[in-house]
């Protein structure tokens, strides 16, 4: 079965013809194209709404060209029409939307809306990892630039938030520690890359990480917000906010306010030198991934998924990556760690058609038949909630 999937929601526009194996549920990318806008933005400082849904209209008929072409179909082999519907800026994803209704309607095929953090969890399934009755419950640490949750799912399509940012999401608190440090757009690639310089050229700050344990008692400022103190070598010592909170909820304001205060507090040349940037990016890092790992393992415990995945575009952080992947082959060896294929951690439109087919999968005669007049009544929603089915 095979799904044409398009992703508008912020500011790349993506494309991809995905296929799944009923036999085996296995996802197989058949072709997959993305338009970035990232250098336009990048003049800016963020994304500009209008600007990013001018792009988008410029550049969806030259991928949805481009993706046949590359996977050598026609329309008619297409089974399935699906689309980002949200969450997301309303003026990007109206393009995908528009475009998705009207191939829809033009191709007489089923069209489903897909909930952009849905699209990242079922990331996670392309390729070789396939579903089986026994991935549920699945943990899912939903980490992107505008969401930061940690999710249950007792099977497929069934969601139960179990507590999620209170301010900035991880992605976005990346981002503006990035702007503070005057480094490239978007930030958390800069800052993670700064980091992986501290972490390479300073062997204590390494030792120490690596024997830091979670079972160590808190640090005395784990769960104030907006401590920073400086140890006199020009390094930062950040916050853990709500390390030991107790419950499922983030806060990273906090810890970009401290960084602020920080880099407030250093001479013109401290804040020239390179090997202060890296170690400010290194404790950033440090400090949010601790949050992000601490929580995720007080979530394991009470829960126990027999898996768990990483979902949106801090997902593609290496050190996130490594530290939850030692903490769960340690504590807990009989959980399945799941993560996406690097191309697609950040946004992209196979993910959509990922959880689109499988989606589709669970749907009955009657949901199905629905589908095909979806084209009607589909309308973006900026604010979309996760849908149960
Ligand atoms: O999922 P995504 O592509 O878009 C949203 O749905 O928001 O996530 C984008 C976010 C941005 O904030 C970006 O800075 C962050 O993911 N990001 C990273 C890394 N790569 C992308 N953050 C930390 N480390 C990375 N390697
Ligand atoms: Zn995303």
């Amino acid at each position: 079965m095979l799904a044409l999937s398009i992703e508008t929601s912020c500011d790349d526009t993506a494309v991809a013809i995905v296929e799944l194996d009923k036999k085996t549920q296995s996802i197989r990318v058949v072709a997959n194209m993305l338009s970035s806008q990232t250098a336009l933005h990048a003049a800016w400082g963020g994304v500009v709404p209008m600007l990013a849904a001018r792009e988008h209209s410029r550049n969806i008929q030259p991928l949805l060209t481009a993706v046949f072409a590359e996977a050598t179909l026609t329309p008619g082999d297409i089974d399935l029409v699906a689309v980002t519907a949200g969450p997301g800026l309303i003026p990007a994803l109206v393009i995908g939307v528009q475009t998705a209704k009207t191939l829809a309607y033009r191709w007489h095929k089923p069209l489903l809306g897909i909930h952009h953090i849905e699209g990242h969890i079922y990331a996670n399934f392309i390729g070789e990892n396939t579903t089986q009755p026994d991935t549920f419950p699945l943990l899912a640490l939903v980490v992107s630039g505008g969401h930061t949750q940690l999710i249950v799912m007792r099977d497929h399509f069934n969601y139960e938030i179990l507590g999620e940012t209170q301010d900035d999401a991880v992605g976005e608190a990346f981002d503006k520690v990035a702007k503070m440090l005057g480094l490239a757009y978007p930030g958390g690639p800069a800052v993670a890359l700064r980091a992986s310089k501290f972490q390479a050229s300073n062997s204590n700050f390494q030792k120490s990480n690596s024997q830091s344990d979670l079972t160590l008692p808190p640090r005395q400022n784990d769960s104030v917000g907006l401590v920073s103190s400086t140890d006199g070598r020009g390094s930062i010592t950040l916050p853990r906010p709500m390390i030991n909170s107790g419950d499922y909820n983030f806060s990273f304001s906090g810890i970009k306010t401290a960084v602020l205060y920080a880099l407030q507090k250093q001479t013109a040349e401290t804040l020239a030198d390179e090997n202060f940037i890296n170690a400010v990016c290194g404790e950033f890092q440090n400090a949010v991934v601790e949050v992000l790992v601490s929580k995720t393992k007080q979530a394991i415990e009470e829960y126990t998924p027999k898996t768990v995945v990483i979902a949106g575009g801090v997902s593609a952080n290496v050190h996130l990556r490594e530290q939850l992947a030692q903490m769960i082959s340690h504590r807990f060896p009989d959980t399945t760690f799941l993560t996406p294929e690097f191309k697609y951690s950040l946004d992209n439109a196979a993910m959509i058609g990922s959880a689109a087919l499988l989606r589709w999968q669970q749907l009955s005669d009657s949901d199905k038949e629905q589908a095909f007049t979806t084209w009607q009544t589909l309308e973006p929603n900026a604010n979309l909630k996760l849908q149960i089915l």
